[in-house]
């Protein structure tokens, strides 16, 4: 590799492709893999992925072991699988295997909201907990291949939960305690659930989330839930239906602690995930089991590093696939110690990510950029009065990182003897596809750096051809690792058609990359419709829909901005029906509208009075140029002659709103 390198405490700001970190050599030496294991791992699994991932699959255990590898076809109708032939049970995987070495180790810690609350619970606890439920939701009918949708907080349960349905081989659909019940009902209905798990309410910087009451309001329109499961968290007053509610506690105490698991195919699914796209309702990912499994163990164990006892925290929610792959299956498949936290990064300090970290004696710490951008705010005497002594690997996902942040994580945080992994990866990937492993590669911030083993990342240009050497392009993968997602739940079309059809024969992630002459990979962020706010993921058009079914509104368009800490901010512009004035009143119920339909992570930031949108002879709306006037770059706004009324530009640009 080129480039400058430079003794630890002698960086400085640099961000160009020269600023290398170097690997720590004390990392390196104990590190399961370091460069040219790296290196060899990766030739071997690109000259032969049937014997690598053969191999691969002894790390965790099956009931069938696989003698079929490989079978994946990215061009005609896409088929992806994986260890076809194997058979296998997650929960039995993530537990009972683990039983006898380590049946009396800690699983999880969660740590409350509250800093006086802690629980820790062990891997034969966790097993008994996830036994017990697994009859709860058979005497509540469910069977193999059922959907279960879980709408819980960070709680201990939220696991169990999710395990329990993998024990069972019904197929769990985990909703985020902070979507709507309109959001709730449309990803129930859409999977045909016909339990859903949730609790009275949540906790989360010392406030409480209705939980109940918006499933109350999501199962009024869900004919297909039968049975809604119950956990008592706060231990608040929420009404019972009789006959349909079925509180979890007093099921547990009546349910026997023995349930075999189900013998489930590979190809079997584990769970849905919805995830936001660029067009139409979000699409319910869906992975499956036995190639999910093999890359959620891999990639926890090299990109982290993960060393047995040592205690690991992501602070990721369970609602999205972080918190599948990163605190549930990971983890628990490696025999790690996870935590699971409930509460909020600067409740009630901005230092509490650190006393935990003190707390408990985290080693490898996993975070969002939008969280360490928010807390560098507050200065470092956060972070500087906890100690941080049990830190050895930190870790960035969600949205790009800017070198900045990167900066301050590593110098502040960890004291410049943490590697940072910077892991780039997607709901739809299953888990991470392009990170440094802390005792192989060396360093740049802002750069997520090489592929794993087994991933081939590609650039192509708009028209499809691929980029070599150093290039700025669209991401592709250009053959299946493991834990892709295997189809849209209903729809596999959709799932071809999204990821397939733009560019014949490989993944489009739908984000872009630059690639520099060493071969590393900086994201630039999405190249579609889709915005990502404070490392959540949002499609512009659901955020559109919403403003659109507001009574008093016309028409309205949604990009992103870019925002300081959030990444991205959600920026509409809204045209209002004939005859209603503009108020700051309904700009604010404007914004209300959007949290109550989709949730709070989409209200907007700012919304702007368009008394009509920049359109195309042909009736589309031009987001470019809606993009560059929400960041303020309005002096090249590049060719609107193609517009049906350029006056209407100049307008906007006059009236921008300052969010
Ligand atoms: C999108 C996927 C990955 C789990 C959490 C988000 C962006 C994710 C990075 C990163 C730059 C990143 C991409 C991607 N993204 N990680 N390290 N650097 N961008 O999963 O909600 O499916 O969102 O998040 O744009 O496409 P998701």
């Amino acid at each position: 590799m080129r480039g400058r390198s430079e003794p630890p405490g002698q960086e400085e700001t640099d961000m160009t492709d020269q600023h290398v970190i170097e690997v720590r050599p004390e990392i390196a030496a104990r590190a399961h893999a370091d460069a040219a294991r790296y290196g060899a791992m990766y030739e071997a699994a690109k000259r032969d992925p049937q014997a690598f991932w053969a191999e691969q699959a002894r790390r965790i255990s099956w009931m069938r072991p696989p003698t079929r590898i490989k079978n994946t076809d990215f061009t005609g109708d896409v088929t992806i699988r994986w260890y076809e032939d194997g058979t296998l049970n997650a929960a039995a995987t993530c537990l009972d295997r683990h039983l006898a070495e380590r049946g009396d180790q800690v699983a999880i810690i969660w740590e409350g909201d509250d800093p006086g609350t802690s629980r820790r619970v062990t891997y034969r606890e966790l097993h008994a907990e996830v036994c017990r439920t697994a009859n709860v939701l058979k005497s509540l009918g469910v069977k193999r291949g059922d959907r279960v949708t879980i709408y819980l907080p960070m709680v201990v349960e939220a696991a169990v939960a999710m395990l329990a349905c993998a024990r069972i081989g019904a197929i769990h659909s985990v909703v985020f305690g902070g979507f709507s019940p309109d959001s709730l009902a449309g990803r129930i209905q859409d999977c045909g659930s016909t339990v859903l798990i949730t609790a009275d309410e949540g906790r989360r910087g010392g406030k409480r989330v209705p939980l109940k009451t918006n499933a109350d309001a999501a199962v009024a329109a869900c004919p297909t839930i039968r049975h809604v499961l119950v956990a008592r968290v706060t231990g608040g007053d929420v009404p019972m239906q009789a006959g349909r509610d079925v509180a979890w506690p007093e099921a547990m105490a009546a349910a026997s602690p023995d349930c075999p698991a189900e013998e489930m195919g590979a190809e079997d699914p584990l769970f849905i995930l919805y995830t936001s796209g660029s067009t139409g309702k979000p699409k319910g990912a869906l992975h499956t089991t036995g190639g999910y499994m093999v890359w959620a163990s891999f990639t926890h164990q090299y990109v982290f590093d993960y060393q047995p006892g040592e205690i690991y925290w992501c602070t990721a929610d369970v609602g999205w696939v972080t918190g599948h792959t990163y605190i549930v299956y990971g983890p628990l498949a490696n025999g790690a110690t996870t935590i699971m936290f409930e509460g909020v990064p600067n409740y009630p300090d901005a230092g509490r990510f650190w006393q935990v970290v003190d707390k408990h004696a985290v080693n490898i710490f996993y975070t969002a950029p939008t969280a360490i951008r928010a807390l560098m705010r507050e200065g470092d005497a956060h972070v500087t009065k906890h100690s941080r002594k049990s830190l050895r690997i930190l870790g960035s996902v969600g949205e790009p990182i800017n070198p900045e942040a990167w900066l301050w994580y590593h110098h502040v945080v960890g004291e410049q003897r943490c590697p940072i992994v910077d892991t780039w990866w997607q709901t739809e990937t299953g888990g991470i596809l392009i990170s440094p492993l802390p005792g192989a590669t060396r360093l740049k911030p802002g750069s997520a750096t090489l592929p794993l083993p087994g991933v081939m990342p590609l650039l192509v240009d708009a028209d499809g051809k691929t980029l070599e050497g150093a290039a700025e392009g669209n991401l592709c993968i250009a053959d299946s690792w493991p834990g892709q997602m295997r189809t849209v739940f209903g729809d596999h079309e959709r799932f071809r058609q999204t990821y397939f059809s733009t560019y014949p024969g490989l993944y489009f992630t739908g984000d872009g990359a630059r690639r520099d002459a060493d071969g590393y990979y900086w994201i630039t962020g999405r190249v579609d419709d889709v915005i990502n706010v404070s490392g959540h993921r949002m499609g512009t058009a659901e955020v559109e829909s919403a403003l659109a079914s507001h009574p008093k509104v016309a028409e309205a368009a949604v990009v992103g901005f870019p925002h300081d800490v959030k990444g991205q901010g959600i920026y509409a512009y809204v045209t209002l029906k004939e005859g209603i004035e503009p108020t700051e009143a309904l700009r604010k119920e404007l914004v209300a509208w959007v949290r109550r339909e989709i949730g709070p992570i989409a209200s907007p930031d700012a919304i702007q009075w368009a008394p009509a949108l920049p359109k195309t002879r042909s009736g589309k709306i031009m987001r470019r140029i809606l993009r560059k006037i929400a960041a303020n770059e309005t002096e090249g706004l590049g060719d609107t002659s193609t517009l049906a009324d350029p006056a209407v530009v100049e307008q906007l640009v006059e009236n921008r709103a300052g969010g």
